[in-house]
């Protein structure tokens, strides 16, 4: 008999746009929790009836939750959840992104955020209304299913759903294997206690009601533990494993066990859509543009995390301290518009547009423009961006993992340093060849693009396969099967 996933996530794997005459049409949802579920899903369809279900996120998305809106032939079914705009406002923006995303990235300027106040509370009410109707869901699909469900839960959107659905299933919890997945870091505890008492012992705790949680590092998961015990006052123990189990947490009685899953890359099916034509038409355009000059990387959403300003201004850096770049070298920055409907996603997207016109104003010749901005989300040009970079730069202040970093390697097509910030899950792996940075620190990060600029070609080319090869040893089928295999009776 088929095995039953289920997936849970806000962000699906489809959303949905009005046609000028009204229709619906669907394209892929975009983010690397989707891309790095839906892999995983694409190589395990044929032995297991998968069904994934996510929010609305638009007006079209809503449209589609109620419409039956065409799927692509073969995709998974997608069950899409039409909360009310006013709660889902309040669950995705005010408490996912403006608090606990900021809470595991450590990106409160604390002096003046956050403040926990009355209006706080009722968004933490609308958190849970929107937990709440995800386990709903959930269990609505795994009850009287014979086989035994296993669930995959995604996750800071969805911390309280595990317990909520555990409640709900009853007697029948004992069949259903739950998992939750954290793609983001994890905050140490004295960081994580800013959060209201009950706000953070519920988050824990919701996650508890998984039988599995996993993190993409270690530095991560370790830190949840430790949360676990000082928060919660939950018995904690700690193993060996990495990846793989790191401990257990005992909590009301129930035992969940905590493990590393680290999340690299499918290497053949990117360097296949790497060949296609839109990217090769980018590549050629590129590379025209470069000239014989060096081309410095970077592709990210415009995200706090991402650390963009201080990136732009360690290239300010490399460029006012070593003149001999100065026509030899140009800085592709791609920032993809994200979470505009946050006010300090605005004003940092202002930000980095501020400092790139400053770099432009101060260095630019008539022969020689030092810099390319580009705010807006186009997935061949990021690709093929990827395949022609000398060096790429990734200095997050914090990060989950970081895909970018991974897949910049395995699209090179000539070798490419990678600058990397030490604070990224992905530096655990890939530490031996990237250039390692602290993603505060400006003058190391402008001394590591000058040496990555400076790299000989043979070693430059040595480490890229290196990393290519760390990267596609953990394909998102092997990511899923893992966690799927940690629920096994
Ligand atoms: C990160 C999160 C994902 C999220 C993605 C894009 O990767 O871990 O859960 O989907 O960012 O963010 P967005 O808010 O646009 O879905």
């Amino acid at each position: 008999m088929k095995k039953r996933v289920l997936v849970a996530s806000n962000r699906g794997p489809v959303s949905y746009e009005f046609g000028a005459d009204g229709t619906l049409t669907g394209r892929r949802g975009g983010g690397g929790l989707v891309a790095g579920v839906a892999e995983g899903l694409a190589a395990m369809t044929p032995e297991a009836e998968v069904s994934w279900i996510c929010a609305a996120l638009s007006d079209a998305d809503r449209a589609a939750a109620h419409t039956r809106a065409p799927e692509e032939p073969g995709a998974v079914p997608v069950r899409m959840l039409d909360i009310p705009p006013e709660i889902f406002d309040r669950a995705y923006n005010n408490v996912a992104n403006c608090v606990l995303w900021f809470v595991q990235h450590l990106l409160f300027d604390t002096p003046n955020q956050p403040r926990f106040g009355r209006e706080f509370h009722r968004d933490w009410a609308a958190y849970r209304v929107y937990n709440e109707a995800f386990a709903d869901a959930m269990a609505d699909e795994a009850v009287g299913t014979s086989a035994g469900v296993r669930v995959l839960i995604q996750d800071y959107h969805l911390s309280l759903a595990p317990r909520l659905l555990r409640d709900r299933l009853g007697g029948q919890a004992a069949e259903v294997g739950i998992a939750h997945f954290s793609h983001t870091p994890w905050a140490p505890p004295d960081y994580y206690r800013m959060l209201p008492a009950e706000v953070g012992e519920a988050v824990l705790d919701g996650m508890l009601g998984a039988d599995h949680v996993g993190f993409h590092a270690r530095r991560w998961a370790a830190a949840f533990l430790d949360c676990c015990e000082v928060i919660l006052g939950a018995r904690v123990n700690r193993s060996g494993g990495d990846p793989g189990p790191v401990g257990r947490v005992v909590h009301r009685g129930k035992v969940t066990e905590v493990a590393v899953h680290p999340l690299g890359v499918d290497a053949p099916a990117l360097r296949a859509r790497a060949r296609a034509g839109d990217v090769r038409a980018h590549v050629t355009a590129l590379r025209r543009a470069a000239g014989d000059r060096k081309l410095i990387v970077r592709v990210d959403r415009t995200e706090l995390s991402k650390n963009v300003v201080r990136g732009l201004t360690a290239y300010r850096e490399l460029l006012a301290t070593r003149p001999e770049w100065h026509g030899r070298v140009v800085h592709l920055a791609f920032a993809y518009p994200s979470r505009e409907a946050v006010p300090e996603y605005r004003a940092y997207t202002e930000q980095v547009r501020q400092i790139a016109a400053e770099i432009t104003a101060e260095f630019r010749t008539p022969l020689w423009n030092p810099l390319i901005l580009e705010v807006k989300d186009d997935y061949p040009r990021s690709l093929a961006a990827c395949a022609v970079a000398d060096v790429l730069l990734v200095n997050p202040i914090r990060d989950g993992m970081n895909l970018v970093a991974q897949e910049g390697p395995v699209l090179s097509e000539r070798g490419c340093a990678l600058v990397l910030s030490r604070e990224a899950g992905a530096a655990a792996t890939l530490d031996g060849d990237a250039l390692l940075v602290n993603p505060y620190d400006v003058s190391e990060t402008a001394v590591a693009l000058h040496r990555g600029l400076a790299m000989p070609d043979a070693e430059r080319r040595r480490r890229t396969e290196a990393l290519a090869a760390t990267a596609a040893a953990s394909p998102p089928a092997l990511w899923l099967g893992a966690q799927l295999a940690s629920l096994d009776p």
